[in-house]
């Protein structure tokens, strides 16, 4: 009794320095759009209210080269980073690295869509606290299809033919660096979600199914990949093979696309005043094709989670949890036009005057497709590796869409083994 009570006095002065202390607190993130300076902003009422500080670890915007780095990091025991953005589909992945925030958050949680905290929970273990979801739109120009009397196109086939044509009308007026469609055709995480659109939309499925079951070599999905093997060097750029998310807002925020696909933060980007399309665009749904009738968006979206190494986890933890916090998640979407994971941010009167998107996407984020992560847990990168090469290469003309559906099914497969 005596021995114990001396503990808890030690333990609680220990506590009491701690706060006492200015912490500093680092944060390894990808940075996207103007992520550094909202960083700043965001955690300046943070910084404030504890005395710590919060410092950006600035990591390339790719998700594919982020996840490559942090897994080695967090091998290695990497104590110099307390805090990891995280992309939704991580979590299986990284969940033995991370602290388990379902004590500490549990109240905060309350507050957030249930279906994104379910998709950072494994077994029982909150493995981050989200900071925003995240579903693409169809960016169109208002003006050039007006000018062009083309309507916004519903389905994939459509978009095709309207792209062409106003590229050729425009170009046939002089205007010779206008492409019709941008998007995210490099060989990373970012292709897979774009191919999974287009899959998914054509009826094909979502490669693996929440089932386990491989699903993606079918007729349909090979339509779906048939039609894209069109767009390189006819309505998108040969370099759109190489294109990311910054890539594609490059052309199009210089005013040189008709159609992108991007995610919402290239929203807020696009109406600001050095954009060359400010005023000149709108936001649709991405659309459908080969007859089906529901189009698909692929889940995306951002947490943080706690490093099991890091030695600041006090500070940590509360910087996680302003980080996820309704306050926080409001100066994101009003600076960066990011979608809250905070419910009550869809009545918010401010972030819908000033970021109509965000109220308007709430339904296509609810109903957005998730990639396989869950089903193949600790394999989906390597799933999603070998689904965005074989989308690669048929887009590169190396090798026809049922060839190269036919042999990721087969290395899936293996992967799979007797089970996922
Ligand atoms: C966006 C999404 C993320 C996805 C990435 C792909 O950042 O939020 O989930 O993995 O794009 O490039």
């Amino acid at each position: 009794m005596h021995h114990a009570r001396h503990i808890c006095a030690v333990l609680a002065l220990g506590a009491m320095a701690q706060t006492a202390t200015a912490d500093e607190v680092t944060l390894a993130s990808g940075i996207t759009g103007n992520a550094v300076e909202n960083f700043k902003l965001i955690v300046a009422p943070w910084e404030k209210a504890t005395g710590h500080t919060a410092t950006l670890v600035p990591m390339p915007s790719s998700t594919t080269d982020q996840f490559g780095q942090y897994r080695l990091w967090l091998a290695a025991g990497n104590a110099d980073i307390d805090l990891y953005q995280t992309d939704v589909i991580w979590a299986p992945q990284l969940a033995d690295q991370f602290v388990d925030l379902s004590e500490p958050a549990g109240e905060l949680m309350k507050s957030h869509f249930p279906s994104i905290v379910e998709s950072q929970t494994v077994g029982d273990k909150l493995v981050a606290l989200p900071i925003y979801t995240d579903a693409p739109a169809l960016y169109y120009r208002t003006d050039l299809l007006e000018k062009h009397g083309a309507s916004v196109p519903t389905t994939w086939e459509e978009l095709t033919k309207t792209a062409q044509m106003v590229q050729d009308a425009e170009r046939a007026e002089g205007n010779d660096d206008l492409w019709g469609f941008v998007w995210q055709g490099n060989a990373y995480e970012g292709l897979t979600c774009n191919a999974l659109e287009w899959v998914k939309s054509f009826g094909g499925g979502q490669i693996v199914e929440p089932n386990g079951d491989i699903s993606i070599n079918n007729a349909n999905a090979v339509k779906a990949l048939e039609l894209v093997s069109q767009w390189p060097g006819t309505i998108s750029p040969d370099g759109v093979l190489a294109y990311q998310e910054e890539e594609a807002r490059g052309v199009w925020q210089t005013g040189n696309a008709v159609f992108m696909r991007n995610w919402p933060y290239a929203y807020r980007l696009g109406s600001g005043d050095d954009s060359a399309v400010k005023g000149k665009f709108g936001v649709t749904t991405l659309p459908t094709g080969g007859g089906h009738d529901t189009s698909a968006a692929t889940l995306g979206g951002w947490n943080i989670a706690l490093s099991k190494y890091s030695e600041n986890q006090d500070a940590a933890l509360s910087l996680a949890m302003y980080l996820a916090s309704p306050e926080a998640q409001k100066l994101r979407a009003l600076n960066s036009g990011n979608l809250p994971t905070v419910v009550s941010l869809y009545e918010d009167a401010d972030i819908a005057r000033e970021v109509p998107i965000i109220p308007q996407w709430k339904d296509v984020f609810l109903q957005a497709v998730p990639r396989p992560s869950a089903p193949t847990k600790g394999a989906y990168n390597e799933v999603s590796n070998k689904f965005w090469s074989a989308v690669h290469n048929t887009l590169s003309g190396d090798g026809t869409a049922a060839e190269n559906l036919e042999l990721l099914e087969l290395d899936l497969t293996d992967l799979k083994g007797s089970g996922w």
